[in-house]
């Protein structure tokens, strides 16, 4: 199957999980993230908001800021195309809709930081597979935001969270594809 329409499989069967399911998956992710003792001890993290029926991290962001941690959300540049920025999440973070209908923090009254400086990402995600491997909407807004990534050794951690049917065998990496370096889901923590 080509990426387009594996994209289009598994996002419409995301799509169509009963709310209760996406309720229960949302706190097991929450659970699968505090196996991860990096994910525990990271001072700042940075998380999405659910689009496209995308696993819910709002579980893991009351958690994060209930226990006193940095909370970054990404916005969509608005001068350097394809490219994401990260914002701070507070209380009071002014938000509005971007192009794709998803809520973000607003660039401009945002606190901006670089990702170089963040300890953990997790990224939505279409598919895995047993190698970190990932596809996305096909925007490949991630894969040009972190490409920086691929030298650096240490920072960011890259988290793909996703559901555990979002599993396939095998995806065709592209040079481009950032590797991630572990992926949490309702059922597991998978560690690369
Ligand atoms: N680092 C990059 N620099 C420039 N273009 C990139 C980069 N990473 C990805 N792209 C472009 O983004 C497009 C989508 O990438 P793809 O990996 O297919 O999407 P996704 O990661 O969302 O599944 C590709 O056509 C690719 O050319
Ligand atoms: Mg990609």
């Amino acid at each position: 199957m080509n990426k387009s329409d594996l994209r289009k499989l598994i996002r419409n069967k995301r799509r169509r999980l009963p709310l209760a399911e996406r309720r229960r998956a949302a706190r097991q992710l929450l659970c699968q993230l505090h196996q991860s003792s990096r994910f525990l001890a990271a001072r700042r993290v940075a998380l999405y908001l659910a689009n496209d029926g995308e696993i819910d991290p709002q579980f893991v962001i009351d958690d994060l800021q209930q226990r006193g941690k940095q909370v970054l959300l990404p916005v969509l540049h608005p001068l350097k195309s394809g490219q994401l920025s990260f914002v701070r999440l507070h209380k009071n973070t002014v938000m509005r809709r971007n192009r794709y209908g998803i809520s973000e923090p607003d660039f401009r009254h945002g606190q901006r930081v670089n990702p170089r400086f963040i300890s953990v990402i997790c990224l939505p995600l279409v598919a895995f597979d047993e190698q970190g491997n990932r596809l996305g909407m096909g925007g490949g807004y991630y894969d040009r935001s972190l490409a920086f990534s691929h030298q650096s050794g240490q920072k960011p951690d890259l988290i793909g969270c996703a559901y555990e049917f979002q599993q396939v065998p095998q995806l065709p990496a592209e040079a481009w594809d950032i590797p991630l370096h572990a992926i949490a889901t309702n059922g597991r923590f998978r560690q690369f």
